[in-house]
């Protein structure tokens, strides 16, 4: 019986694999969400570009879903379009470390509410080489607003100094870590996890509550760096390694009342000193020594504080912190030339977005919008954004949600790129899901952003970024938000033709010959 169940599977899979195109359900008004259910789900492979071909793929708010084409690569002809890109791979920006989503307690709870079947579909969707090939995830040490109650590790007993009871809970043995791992069996490249503390046991806090205001007891300083090496400790133990750890979530939260759910808030003095005196020390003079210590890992317009202010609070912090970490929930306000006070003064340092989503503001009234292109735009142009701004990886929030957005205890509701119908066993993949995949799939671990110029008119409305990849291919995005147009791709003596439909966000892999006698002629 049970023989025959897998041959019928492996049958139907065989057949499927990277064939299977959107199952688009249109939504009024909106583009289209793509339609996953137990026996269909769509997929796509990434083809490799021939010698003097190129291959770019389209999806468009008129429900494209990576549309293959290929095109011609060669010798500038003499006809001239009115936009034009041209490359320069010899000036070389950031390294990509990768693109991902967070395994939050209400991902993976919805993820686990769906047959088993529909979990294959979802994760291979996510990290396979028949979809978006995510290489990054981050992972809550305990608790947030997408969990069904607030909670940490070690709540009892109180003022357990040395948190002998500290255990893994129910959310991380049946939810977050089977879906990491079988996250890890689909990948195509080893994932680098980011973990982070929202709030720690109320014992640890000034104030009693996991949301509003609230500070680290200085008596616990230590206790709560012991907490974060415990969690390494613990993910190792389940064969889960930790790539990187934020040193809190939106610490400002904590400080201003600004949150409801689960936050603790610090001083730019005391997370300095707690890096310098506690975190640092116990991270590196442990087995795990080579984790990369990420601090702010909050909004945009906080970058300052939490690097530049804190540094020279605490100096000593340096030796200890490999980048900082930020969230998206300022972006339409505060302009991305801010990371300079980072990319300009620590070089060495890096900058990676550690959280997104769409539909976190109170006034937008509907949390999770289906099929809207108009948050993938928003995807879109601050990935492009960042990426232009030296971030070496970008890391979406809840890698799916319900139907209301959660669950969430806090009623925190928000969009994600994959919402679950539990009730009718399906989920729909909306058009920010593709929007991740423009750039995760076709962005390895390892690819160098280079030069782009643009001779344009104003009217081209073209966002665009471009990378060296370690395939020997070069990836260029481009983002249309006006009419069709044709525009010319350029590098050295080569050119593409490239026609980009009306709103719609087109991936382009060139061959690259890394041979300056080549690139020269
Ligand atoms: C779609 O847009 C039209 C025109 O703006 C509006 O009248 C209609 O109510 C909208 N339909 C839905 C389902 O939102
Ligand atoms: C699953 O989706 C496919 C493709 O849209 C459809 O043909 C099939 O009827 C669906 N199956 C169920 C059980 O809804
Ligand atoms: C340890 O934690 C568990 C789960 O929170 C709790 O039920 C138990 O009482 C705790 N043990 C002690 C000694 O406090
Ligand atoms: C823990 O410490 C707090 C503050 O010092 C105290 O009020 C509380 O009673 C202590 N709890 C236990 C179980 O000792
Ligand atoms: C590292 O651990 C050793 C042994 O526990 C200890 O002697 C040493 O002081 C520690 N070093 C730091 C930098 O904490």
């Amino acid at each position: 019986m049970m023989k025959i169940k897998l041959l019928l599977f492996i049958t139907i899979i065989y057949k499927a694999h990277g064939e299977n195109k959107c199952a688009a359900r249109e939504i009024p008004n909106e583009s289209v969400v793509c339609v996953c259910n137990s026996t269909y789900c769509d997929d796509f492979v990434r083809e490799p570009p021939k010698r003097n071909a190129y291959v770019a793929y389209t999806s468009s708010k008129s429900g494209l879903r990576f549309v293959k084409t290929e095109g011609h690569w060669g010798k500038q002809g003499k006809e001239k379009c009115s936009t034009s890109l041209t490359l320069d791979p010899t000036i070389k920006y950031q390294r990509v470390e990768g693109f991902g989503g967070a395994v939050t307690d209400a991902a993976s709870i919805n993820w686990k509410s769906m047959p088993e079947e529909l979990q294959k579909h979802l994760i291979r969707s996510y990290f396979s080489k028949y979809g978006l090939e995510y290489n990054m995830m981050r992972v809550p040490i305990g608790g947030t607003d997408f969990s069904t109650h607030p909670y940490a590790y070690n709540e009892l007993p109180e003022n357990d100094t040395l948190l002998t009871n500290y255990t893994l809970t129910i959310e991380d043995r049946k939810y977050k870590i089977p879906m990491i791992k079988a996250a890890m069996q689909e990948a195509t490249s080893p994932i680098h996890l980011v973990a982070t503390t929202w709030s720690p046991p109320l014992w640890m806090k000034t104030v009693d509550t996991y949301g509003g205001y609230s500070q680290l007891k200085k008596k616990y300083y230590q206790t709560y760096a012991d907490y974060h090496l415990k969690f390494l400790q613990h993910y190792n133990k389940y064969g889960i390694p930790i790539w990187g750890m934020t040193t809190t979530n939106e610490p400002i939260n904590g400080m201003f009342s600004f949150a409801k759910f689960n936050s603790m808030g610090w001083t730019v003095k005391n997370m300095g000193h707690w890096i310098v005196d506690n975190l640092g020390p116990t991270i590196r003079n442990s087995t795990f020594k080579d984790l990369k210590i990420i601090t702010g890992d909050d909004q945009r317009i906080t970058v300052p504080y939490w690097f530049n202010i804190m540094l020279r609070e605490t100096p000593n912090a340096l030796d200890y912190i490999d980048g900082i970490g930020v969230h998206y929930y300022t972006d339409q306000f505060v302009p991305a030339v801010i990371f300079e006070t980072v990319t300009k003064t620590y070089p060495n340092k890096f900058i990676i977005g550690t959280e997104a989503c769409e539909g976190s503001f109170p006034w937008q009234k509907e949390k999770v919008i289906l099929g809207s292109w108009k948050r993938a735009q928003r995807y879109i142009d601050d990935i492009i954004q960042d990426l232009s701004y030296n971030l070496i990886g970008w890391i979406d929030w809840n890698l799916c949600l319900d139907m209301r957005g959660g669950p969430n205890w806090a009623n925190n509701f928000v969009d994600s790129p994959i919402i679950v119908n539990a009730k009718s066993q399906e989920f729909y993949k909306q058009p920010m899901f593709y929007a991740m995949g423009h750039f995760s799939k076709f962005i390895p671990r390892g690819s160098v952003r280079i030069e782009v110029e643009k001779s344009f008119t104003i009217f081209s409305h073209l966002n665009y970024v471009a990378f060296l990849t370690p395939r020997d291919t070069i990836v260029v995005v481009v983002h249309n938000k006006g009419k069709k147009q044709t525009i010319s791709v350029k590098c050295g003596s080569m050119e593409a033709r490239v026609d980009l439909e009306e709103e719609a966000v087109t991936t382009l892999e060139l061959p690259y010959e890394n041979n300056e006698f080549d690139f020269g002629k």
